[in-house]
């Protein structure tokens, strides 16, 4: 398979460092105006240029991770190289299928919207995957793809701007969580390194839980609240200082906002 990353900003760098890690063979060219920023991917085999016509014809699967500014208008440029044969796939927030076909002017161009995470970089996205069409075969060769980034789920379109918030900034959201953690934990005691690692360690074994256990939070949160204990005091002032309600007002307010609505 023959892949091209047209955009290797943060997230096309993410995407390909993930392919690279997951040792497949995939033949990558990627573009951006400036390749002297990502020169250094050619020590690993992949190609560096700004011909994104050049990348477009060569590929099977392009992956368009341009800014939503200005992707339509790269994409008009670039139309008459997107042939039937190619897979378009879109990870530009907020841009419709319906507008990239428009914009290329070819329906019988298969396209479809990933929105990955940039925890792609270490193999632990979760990127959600839209596809309208029928072909089988096209949509697991980039479910495939996908899938050595991270994990890979299906949904319709309408919820796109939804799995954006959710998966994409969500990462913001529990960085910033941590951070707080972090910050308790200086103030009870911890210098910073050691903060930082146990904090660390926690959410990725509380993540692990929930994963391999498959159960609701709330359940593994009752093993650990002993009555009158400390922890069940200390969630109890967390949630009196509004915690779960600012998060979810947070989550509303990016969506309001991806909508235009805000
Ligand atoms: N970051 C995330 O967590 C995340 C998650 C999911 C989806 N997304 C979406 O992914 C897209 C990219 O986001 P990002 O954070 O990676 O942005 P970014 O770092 O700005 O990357 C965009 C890249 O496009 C390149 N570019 C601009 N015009 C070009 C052209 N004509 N031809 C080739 N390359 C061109 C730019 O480099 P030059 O200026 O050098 O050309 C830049 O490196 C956005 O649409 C965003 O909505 C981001």
């Amino acid at each position: 398979m023959k892949i091209a990353v047209l955009g290797t900003g943060n997230l096309g760098l993410s995407i390909i460092k993930g392919i690279l890690k997951s040792g497949e063979n995939y033949q990558i060219i990627a573009t951006r105006r400036n390749t002297q920023s990502i020169a250094f991917l050619e020590k690993d085999g992949i190609e560096v240029t700004s011909d994104n016509a050049y990348a477009i014809t060569q590929s099977d699967i392009v992956i368009v991770a341009l800014k939503p500014f200005n992707i339509l208008e790269v994409l008009k440029e670039y139309k008459q190289y997107f042939t039937p044969d190619k897979i378009l796939v879109s990870m530009a927030t907020g841009i419709s299928i319906q507008q990239i076909q428009e914009a290329i002017e070819n329906k019988a161009v298969t396209v479809m919207r990933a929105m990955p995470n940039t925890a792609s970089d270490v193999g632990e996205s979760l990127t959600c995957l839209v596809y309208n069409g029928q072909e089988k075969e096209k949509l697991e060769s980039v479910k495939s793809l996908l899938s050595h980034v991270g994990s890979v789920i299906q949904i319709n379109e309408d919820l796109m701007e939804a799995a954006t918030v959710l998966g994409a900034c969500g990462i913001a959201y529990v960085l910033r969580f941590m951070r707080a953690m972090v910050q308790g934990g200086i103030q009870i005691g911890f210098d910073a390194k050691t903060a930082v690692q146990i904090v660390n360690q926690t959410v990725k074994g509380a993540a692990e839980l929930l994963i391999r256990n498959q159960n609701h939070p709330e359940d593994e949160i009752d093993k650990v609240t002993t009555p009158k204990g400390c922890t069940i005091v200390g969630l109890n002032e967390m949630e009196h200082q509004g915690f779960s309600s600012s998060l979810i007002k947070g989550i509303n307010a990016s969506f309001l906002k991806i909508e235009k609505k805000a």
